[in-house]
C-alpha cells in the first residue's frame, strides 16, 4: 500500500508532486509528505492525517525545487504519526517506499551497531540508512550505492530516492510493489500507478521487478536485476487526466453507483455486439478440468457469483478462494486446470502471490482486472478488462457489476464450448443481459426509499443480510458495504444457514436484510425470513412487487427491483445494498470516500 511520486523536470516541481499524490491518496491516507532537492539541500515536510493537512503545512511553510519525491502512507510499521511519516532520511539519503521490508529488524540492528541513528518505528527508515553505508563504506557513486543496497531488501518494495548534494538525477526502484515512468518534455516521473501520471503525460512504461532506473531531466536509465542495461517498452496509456471528478455527485461512491447503468450498457452492447471477448482473450474452456477462481474483498465475491454461474450454465467444476488463504497452502492443482484472478486495481499482493503460486504448478492463467497495465494483467496468460473506468471511492461497487458482466460474458462463452447452452440458451441469457441497464437505471431512481431505510439503520450496532443461491455473495457483498463505510457490525450469512448459529443473534435491534429475488430458491429464502419475523427481527425486504405484495410477515422497509431473469438477478440485487450502505454512512457522517483504515490497493500482504 502507500503511494509514492517523484518528479525532475528542472524548474518546480511541488505541484506536479502533490497532483500525483491527490490521485494515489486512494492508496493510504494515514499521512502524507514530500521531499526536494534545493540548492543541493534536501528539505522534507511531513504530516499526519489526509494530504489537505500536507497542503496547508506547504502553505505556510512552502518548498519549491527541480527535483522531488513525494508519499501518501497506509502504516504497516509503525503508527500514523508525523515521524513515521515518509519520507525517511539518513544525512546523504532521502526515500519515499511502498511495500513491505521484511528483513528489516535485521538491518536495523547492524546498522544502529554501525553507528546510523533511527528516529522512526516503520521498516523503511532502514532503506535511507544502508544506502548511506555503501556510500560511506567505498567508492561508490550514489548511483551505485542504491542500486547495490536494494538487492539486500527482502519483501517488497518501490522506492524513490534522493540525494543530498545532487539535483541532477533520483533513482527509482521496484521489487513486487508497481511503479510506473512517465516520459514528459524536458521532465520525468515515477508513480505507483499510471493515473497518477495522467495530468503529466500519457507516455509510460513499466519497470520490471528487480530494476532499477535513474532518472534525469529527460531521460531514464533503467537496469535490470543484473545490472544490465535495459529498455522498457513505452506505451501510450489510455487513462484520462480527468477521471478524478466527482462530477455534481456528493462522493466519489455515489458517483460509481450511479454510472452503472450506461458502463453495463457499455459493456453488454460492445461484447455482445462484437464478440468482444475472443476466444484469443480467454483459455479454451472445452479443454479445461476444472477452474479455481481466486481474488480479495468484493472482487472475491463477483468470482463467488461466477462459480454458481460457471457451475449452472457451462456444467464446469470451479473451486473459489480468498487469495491470501490460497497462497500458503499448497493446494495441489489438477492437471489441464485454469485459474481466474479477479482484480479491480490488478495490484493486489494476495492476488498476484496467488497467481505465482498457480503458474508454478502448470495453470493457465486467465485475469479479470479493471487497469490494463498492471501487475497482474502482465503477468497472465489471457486477460479480460472490465472497463469500468478508474473506480476512485475505496468501497468498490461499479468495478463490482462490471466485474460480473464480464464474467457472463465469459460464462456464455464457456457454456457455448463446453456444449451446455444451446443457440436458444445462448438467445434467452443474452437478451435479459440487454435488458438490464435499463433496470439498474429504475433502481438508482427510489433515493427516498433509501435514505429512509438508512436513517433506520442510522443507531444500529450490527445488521445481518441473507440470501440463497447467487444472492448469497450478495449478501456478503451488503455486509462488506455496510461495514466499510458506516462502520456498522454487519454479517452476510446463506439463509439457510441462519438455524445453524446466527438465528441466535436476532432480536428487535438486530436488522436482517433478505436479498430474496423470486426464483426457485425464493420459497426458501421466504421460510427464513419468517424465522427471523418469530424472533423479532426487523426485516428489509429486497424483492419484486409481486413478492413484496404477497409476503404474509411484517417488514421494517422494503425495496422493490423490477421483475427479471435468474441471471441478472445479482447486477439488479446489488444496487440497493450499495446505496442503503452509501446513506447509511452518510446518516452517521462518516468519510465515504476515504473510509478509516481501509485502502483501496493493498499491494501488502
Ligand atoms: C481492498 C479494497 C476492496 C477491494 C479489495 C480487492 O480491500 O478496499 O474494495 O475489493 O482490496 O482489491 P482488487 O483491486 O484486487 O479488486
Amino acid at each position: 500500500m502507500c503511494g509514492i511520486v517523484g518528479v525532475i523536470n528542472g524548474s518546480k516541481v511541488v505541484d506536479d508532486l502533490m497532483g500525483g499524490l491527490e490521485l494515489l491518496e486512494y492508496r493510504g491516507y494515514d499521512s502524507a509528505g514530500l521531499a526536494i532537492v534545493k540548492d543541493k539541500h534536501v528539505y522534507a515536510r511531513k504530516t499526519e492525517g489526509a494530504l489537505a493537512n500536507l497542503k496547508k503545512e506547504l502553505a505556510i511553510n512552502p518548498i519549491e525545487g527541480r527535483v522531488g519525491i513525494a508519499h501518501t502512507r497506509w502504516a504497516t510499521h509503525g503508527e500514523p504519526t508525523v515521524v513515521n511519516a515518509h519520507p525517511h532520511s539518513s544525512q546523504k539519503v532521502t526515500v519515499v517506499h511502498n511495500g513491505i521490508i521484511e528483513n528489516y529488524e535485521m538491518l536495523r540492528e547492524d546498522l544502529e551497531y554501525e553507528g546510523y541513528e533511527f528516529v522512526s518505528d516503520t521498516d523503511s527508515e532502514v532503506v535511507p540508512h544502508l544506502i548511506s553505508l555503501f556510500m560511506d563504506s567505498g567508492a561508490l557513486s550514489p548511483e551505485a550505492a542504491a542500486m547495490s543496497a536494494v538487492k539486500m531488501l527482502d519483501g517488497a518494495y518501490a522506492l524513490g530516492i534522493l540525494f543530498e548534494g545532487e539535483e541532477e538525477f533520483f533513482c527509482a526502484a521496484r521489487k513486487g510493489s508497481p511503479l510506473a515512468i512517465g516520459y514528459g518534455d524536458e521532465a520525468m516521473y515515477v508513480a505507483s500507478d499510471a493515473m497518477a501520471l495522467a495530468p503529466m503525460t500519457d507516455r509510460v512504461s513499466y519497470l520490471a521487478d528487480g530494476d532499477f532506473a535513474v532518472l534525469s531531466q529527460g531521460n531514464v536509465e533503467i537496469y535490470d536485476v543484473d545490472e544490465h542495461l535495459v529498455q522498457r517498452e513505452v506505451r501510450k496509456s489510455s487513462i484520462k487526466a480527468n477521471a478524478a471528478d466527482k462530477g455534481h455527485y456528493a462522493h466519489f461512491m455515489l458517483k460509481e453507483i450511479h454510472e452503472q447503468p450506461d458502463i453495463l450498457l457499455d459493456i453488454v452492447e460492445t461484447n455482445l455486439g462484437a464478440q468482444k471477448i475472443a476466444k484469443e482473450k480467454t483459455v479454451d474452456f472445452a479443454e479445461i478440468s476444472s477452474l479455481r477462481i481466486i481474488a480479495c474483498g468484493t472482487s472475491f465475491y463477483a468470482g463467488h457469483v461466477a462459480k454458481y454461474w460457471f457451475e449452472r450454465y457451462a456444467n464446469l467444476n470451479v473451486e473459489i478462494d480468498i487469495a491470501s488463504e490460497f497462497r500458503y497452502r499448497n493446494a495441489p492443482l489438477p492437471e489441464n486446470g485454469a485459474a481466474l484472478f479477479i482484480s479491480q486495481s490488478g495490484e493486489t499482493a494476495d492476488t498476484f502471490a496467488a497467481l505465482e503460486y498457480a503458474k508454478s504448478k502448470g495453470q493457465k492463467i486467465l485475469s479479470l482486472v479493471n487497469v490494463p497495465e498492471s501487475t497482474i494483467a502482465r503477468a497472465s496468460d489471457y486477460v479480460v478488462l472490465t472497463e469500468a473506468g478508474s473506480e476512485i471511492g475505496v468501497a468498490s461497487t461499479k468495478a463490482f457489476t462490471a466485474q460480473l458482466a464480464a464474467l457472463a460474458m465469459l460464462v456464455i462463452e464457456a457454456g457455448k464450448a463446453r456444449g451446455v447452452l444451446s443457440a436458444a440458451d445462448e438467445r434467452e441469457l443474452t437478451g435479459a443481459l440487454k435488458l438490464m441497464p435499463a433496470k439498474a437505471q429504475e433502481i438508482l431512481k427510489q433515493t427516498d426509499v433509501y435514505q429512509d431505510i438508512a436513517q433506520s439503520l442510522k443507531e444500529t450496532h450490527s445488521a445481518l443480510f441473507i440470501g440463497r443461491g447467487a444472492s448469497y455473495p450478495l449478501a456478503l457483498e451488503g455486509a462488506l458495504k455496510l461495514k466499510e463505510i458506516s462502520y456498522i457490525h454487519a454479517e452476510g450469512i446463506g439463509a439457510g444457514e441462519l438455524k445453524h448459529g446466527p438465528i441466535a443473534l436476532i432480536d428487535k435491534d438486530t436488522p436482517v436484510i433478505a436479498v430474496a429475488p423470486p426464483g426457485e430458491l425464493a420459497e426458501k429464502t421466504l421460510s427464513n425470513i419468517k424465522e427471523v419475523q418469530a424472533r423479532g427481527g426487523p426485516i428489509i425486504l429486497i424483492s419484486d412487487a409481486k413478492t413484496i405484495a404477497k409476503a404474509d410477515f411484517e417488514t421494517l422497509a422494503s425495496v422493490e427491483v423490477p421483475e427479471c431473469h435468474d441471471f441478472i438477478a445479482p447486477f439488479l440485487y446489488v444496487l440497493p445494498l450499495q446505496l442503503l450502505s452509501y446513506y447509511a454512512a452518510l446518516a452517521r457522517d462518516c468519510n465515504i470516500d476515504k473510509p478509516r483504515n481501509l485502502a483501496k490497493s493493498v499491494t501488502v500482504e
